[in-house]
């Protein structure tokens, strides 16, 4: 065993460098100072009965050829099959600042793979597998592998469908495997490339946990296995269709990148890791967040320039900053069924283009922003008539529709320009500042030029449309929508400012879509909106004020016909809104925490959550009654982790017109952790929202 040890605050890696493809030793708490010089015989394990004589230990690519018993790592093979399991040798290791890069060969196979580990804000895993040979290698999987310990015998897995994104399961981390596999083409809603595992019963504020996020837009597996022989791991990939990706003499393939995170002391603290990273990806919004109008629920497709001027006066009023002008602007599109891939301003709806629009919103002070939809191509379009063999289909087949359109073919370059030069033209003609990037459908049988699967080149082509994009409008900010959550992940908010959580605007839905999506982005980039007082997804009807205290917490947007609005409801929503923007580097830059509900039985009635202060001097706190509890009175709010020893000052802050319900308490750290604050009692649908400041 050759050991390299890679460290951060509240985490220790162990890597045991000498058999080829490294193997994680230790992922998990730090391991003090003592030298390491016992460690290879205190991980040493016994082999177990009716295996082979040398089990391999389970590396970040376990290979069947070394006698792995469960999922390998890698699978491919040459023609006639062969190259089908390999074995490699240590390569090299070369060690940099927080990094170590570990390359193995099998001179057999005629394979390479290169692993790079870094440990920072999370640990990040990528491998390459590299073709030596003189034939064709078809790969078929590259998936990363980490280890976990005994105790981790508590999943958490992520589910949801389009209007129910980010939903939370445990379940037991038992025998067998436990498989999550999207087809979609997109990051999807169904299945987020995410998952923790922990000791049991690990809440927010207790229990090691451990979770792993794959960043990546398109398809992917997540398998959580435990082995007859009692290891366990969790294994995330790509998930590639068959014969996707051939790799021709010299060609090599990477996988995305996968972030883990540990933490000794729950799962609020796990979350903070990913927030960090993503807060410290490149494209992460460094000014406040402008508070935006969406007019897709306010008008759909009914445009018209001088309502939207009268909607964008009304917005103004209420202290709206950014007023985003979605569908229906463009080519033929008067519906749903017509126009996406001509993405030129409609002179039917707008005879003077968009500048009268634009300049009005500009003079009221207010930013520009615009939908598009640059994957997709209805057939009842100009571009489609023109060139039918730009949609990503098989030939021989009749095409999938979904929502009456076709996926453009990225990959094929006269399509992939087509978009460019004419989003390029209206970022160019036209003064915007943001751009809501949409795909609303998911990929069925798309084979690109090559003849196979176009799923990953796909991928790979969207990026590249964003990237140059960004880099010809570099002041422009992007949203990743994708018929609301379907492309959630951190490798798109390396291109995005934002992305927009849910197409469900009703409040209580966005309760549970927002505390899940929390586990993995930070709010700042977190799209809520305040909807129409009738949701238009679910029918439900929601207060103001339940429907503002949902919203505030995330990127705050409005997405409801202001003009229908009546005094009252205006100087609410105003009130609102001032809120957010009185809160809004707290909210925004604070350490987001939750806190485990008071169950009955499985039942959580209520929960809640908030931010605290980097240097925990303030907190901003939210307890929302989400249905009717059991116990006619609540469970006091208990709030960890502030400092013991502080005095907060503790304030009920009134939003959307809703009067205050407690009066105000000083209570230290300590005794907030321990004795909490008691709530009046809440009717569903509805909260508090508490400021705790030491320094009020
Ligand atoms: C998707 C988006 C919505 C809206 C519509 C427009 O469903 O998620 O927010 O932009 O498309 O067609």
């Amino acid at each position: 065993m050759r050991l390299e040890r890679l460290s951060m605050p509240g985490c220790d890696l162990l890597v045991d460098v000498s058999a080829g493809v490294p193997v994680l030793v230790h992922w998990g708490a730090p391991l003090g100072d003592a030298p390491l010089t016992h460690l290879a015989a205190a991980v040493q394990r016994p082999v177990p009965g009716g295996s082979i004589e040398q089990p391999p230990a389970l590396s970040v690519v376990p290979e069947h050829g070394s006698g792995h018993p469960g999922r390998p790592g890698l699978l491919g093979h040459r023609r006639r099959g062969v190259a089908w399991a390999p074995r490699f040798q240590p390569g090299s290791v070369t060690r940099a600042d927080g990094s170590l890069t570990v390359v193995a060969v099998d001179p057999v196979a005629e394979l390479e793979l290169t692993t790079v580990l870094e440990l920072g804000d999370v640990l990040q895993v990528s491998c390459t597998v590299r073709n030596l040979s003189s034939s064709r290698y078809l790969l078929q999987g590259l998936g990363i592998t980490l280890p976990l310990p005994a105790h981790a015998s508590e999943l958490l897995t992520l589910h949801g469908r389009w209007t129910r994104e980010f939903h939370t399961e445990r379940r037991p981390f038992a025998t067998g495997t436990w498989l999550a596999e999207n087809r979609l083409g997109r990051t999807s809603h169904e299945r987020p490339p995410l998952v923790f595992a922990g000791e049991p019963g690990f809440g927010e504020w207790s229990g090691e946990v451990w979770g792993a996020h794959l960043a990546w837009s398109g398809n992917h597996f997540v398998a959580a296995e435990v082995l007859p022989d009692g290891r366990r791991s969790l294994q995330l990939g790509e998930l590639l269709h068959p014969g996707e990706i051939a790799l021709e003499p010299g060609e090599s393939y990477r996988t995305p990148t996968l972030l883990g995170v540990y933490s000794g002391s729950g799962l609020t603290a796990a979350s903070q890791q990913f927030h960090r990273y993503a807060r410290a990806l490149p494209a992460h919004p460094t000014r406040p967040r402008p508070v935006l109008l969406n007019t897709w629920e306010a008008v759909y497709f009914d445009h018209d320039t001088e309502r939207l001027q009268a909607l964008a006066t009304a917005a103004a009023e209420v202290g709206i900053e950014r007023f985003v002008l979605d569908d229906g602007w463009f080519g033929g599109r008067r519906g749903s069924t017509a126009g996406l891939g001509d993405w030129e301003v409609s002179p039917e709806v707008y005879p003077h283009g968009l500048t009268p629009l634009i300049q009005h919103v500009r003079d009221l002070g207010m930013e520009f922003g615009l939908w598009v939809e640059p994957e997709m191509v209805n057939p009842d379009s100009d571009v489609y008539r023109a060139h039918p063999d730009w949609a990503l289909v098989t030939e021989g087949y009749e095409p999938k529709l979904s929502r009456h359109q076709l996926v453009l073919d990225l990959t094929n370059p006269q399509a992939y320009a087509h978009v460019r030069d004419q989003l390029h033209a209206v970022l160019a003609a036209n003064d915007i500042a943001y751009v809501k990037w949409d795909h609303n459908r998911v990929l069925v049988q798309g084979s690109d030029a090559t003849g196979a699967s176009g799923a990953h080149r796909q991928t790979l082509a969207a990026y590249r449309l964003f990237d140059e994009l960004r880099e010809l409008h570099p002041t422009v900010e992007f949203e990743s929508c994708s018929g609301g959550g379907g492309r959630i992940d951190l490798e798109i908010l390396r291109r995005t400012e934002r992305v927009w959580t849910s197409d469900c605007n009703d409040a209580l839905e966005r309760q549970t879509i927002q505390r899940g999506a929390s586990l993995l982005i930070p709010p700042e980039v977190m799209g809520a909106h305040i909807g129409p007082t009738r949701a238009h997804t679910t029918g439900r009807s929601q207060s103001l004020p339940f429907r503002a205290l949902t919203a505030i917490w995330g990127h705050l947007g409005v997405e409801w016909n202001l003009l229908e609005l009546d005094q009252h409801e205006r100087e609410s929503l105003a009130a609102a809104i001032a809120v957010h923007q009185r809160f809004r580097p707290l909210l925004h830059g604070g350490q987001v925490v939750r806190f485990d509900p008071v169950l009955n039985g499985t039942h959580a009635s209520a929960h809640a959550h908030g931010v605290y202060a980097d240097d925990l001097g303030e907190a901003l706190v939210a307890m929302v009654q989400l249905t009717t509890g059991m116990s006619l009175v609540p469970a006091p709010l208990r709030l960890p982790g502030l400092l013991p020893e502080a005095v907060y000052h503790v304030q009920e802050i009134s939003l959307g017109g809703k009067r205050p319900l407690i009066e105000p308490l000083a209570l230290s750290g300590r005794q907030l952790a321990t004795i909490g604050i008691q709530l009046p009692v809440l009717a569903p649908e509805s909260g508090v929202l508490l400021h705790l400041a030491v320094n009020p």
